[in-house]
């Protein structure tokens, strides 16, 4: 490997040295990537390694979510969990796919961490070939708790000490936030190593470009409405310029383009999903998107207020998100308030 490479080891061993994260942290970091990279092996094989299509035999099986599940989803979940179960790093864990949150088996030492995942999130791109994504949320574990419920798992965005995702696209690139900026590390596919490809990445304040699944547009809330027309009325329309959109309906794939060049993603509370609270999952995708979006410059919001301190009252609780490009995050939010 040439010396001005960095991995991703020499990346969390330097931010070791620099005091900015203590061993636990840096080898719970190296598993969970190296659980991606099985992921990335499995979703790369696509049909030729039979993992295509629904899990279960009759009809498919349907996750804690009420969604059907993919082979996928499960292959993915099986490889986070039993990597993560031997290090000594964690005190428990909680998946997407999970009912509840599960301590570490007394036949192995408990660590200080808590660590939330949705293994393979954007799954119906799965059988289409688009790109798809493993979310992580580290957390730490309560002081004096041996073996975590899914009660201590119930913390704000703000205390997560890392968060990240990898995404398995044309190529792999894991991003990664200990609280220290956002950076891109990308999987190369012959060492079978992630080499950091962009240190503090960056969010353009402004942007002409947003991502929302417009099929919902009847049922948005009238904040929603009136501030996607504006958008759409472009250049003619109150906010003086074009807006072009994109919606991968990955938001692994959707977050992972605003990183690189902006824009703003949304989904908003609408009809369908009020009752739930809102349609993404606030512990594994809202956070962990969240501070990796602010660490890099951007914004993320529920329309009313800051995702990172919203106070978690159930595991899988969902929200409305808003995130990217800072100022149009922030306009959003106005549209929220004037209807107030
Ligand atoms: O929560 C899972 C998810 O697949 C996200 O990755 C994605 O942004 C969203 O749902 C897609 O939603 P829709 O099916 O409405 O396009």
């Amino acid at each position: 490997m040439s010396p001005d490479r960095i991995s991703l080891t020499r990346y969390l061993i330097e931010e070791q040295r620099a005091g900015r994260i203590g061993p636990d942290l840096r080898l719970l970091i190296e598993v969970v990537a190296r659980a991606c990279k099985s992921i990335s092996v499995a979703v790369g094989k696509g049909a030729l390694g039979g993992v295509l299509g629904d899990a279960g035999t009759d009809g498919g099986s349907i996750n804690v979510q009420g969604e059907a599940q993919k082979k996928l989803d499960v292959l993915s979940n099986e490889i986070l969990l039993e990597a993560n179960a031997w290090g000594g790093h964690l005190a428990g864990l909680a998946s997407e796919e999970m009912e509840h949150s599960q301590p570490i088996p007394d036949v192995y030492p408990r660590g200080n961490y808590l660590l939330l995942f949705d293994p393979l999130d954007g799954s119906s791109n799965i059988d289409v070939n688009v790109s798809v994504g493993t979310i992580f949320s580290v957390l730490r574990c309560p002081e004096g708790v041996t073996s975590p419920a899914d009660e201590h798992f119930l913390q704000p965005g703000t205390a997560q000490v890392a968060a990240g995702y990898c995404v398995y696209g044309p190529s792999t690139v894991l991003v990664l936030t200990v609280g220290h900026g956002t950076h891109f590390f990308t999987l190369d596919r012959e060492l079978g190593s992630f080499v950091l490809t962009q240190r503090e990445v960056r969010i353009p304040e402004d942007t002409q470009e947003f991502a929302i699944n417009a099929s919902n547009q009847r049922h948005w809330e009238a904040p929603v409405q009136r501030y996607v027309a504006d958008l759409l009325a472009g250049k003619t329309g109150p906010r003086g310029k074009d807006f072009n959109m994109r919606w991968v309906a990955s938001m692994v794939a959707d977050v992972h383009r605003i990183l690189t060049r902006g824009g703003v993603f949304m989904y908003p509370l609408d009809a369908k999903c009020v009752a739930k609270g809102g349609r993404l999952r606030l512990m594994y995708e809202a956070n962990p998107m969240a501070l990796l979006v602010e660490q890099a410059g951007g914004a993320a919001s529920t329309g009313r207020g800051r995702i990172l301190e919203v106070a978690p009252t159930q595991l899988h609780q969902r929200v409305p998100v808003f995130l990217g490009s800072k100022h149009e995050v922030e306009a959003a939010g106005r549209y929220h308030a004037e209807a107030s």
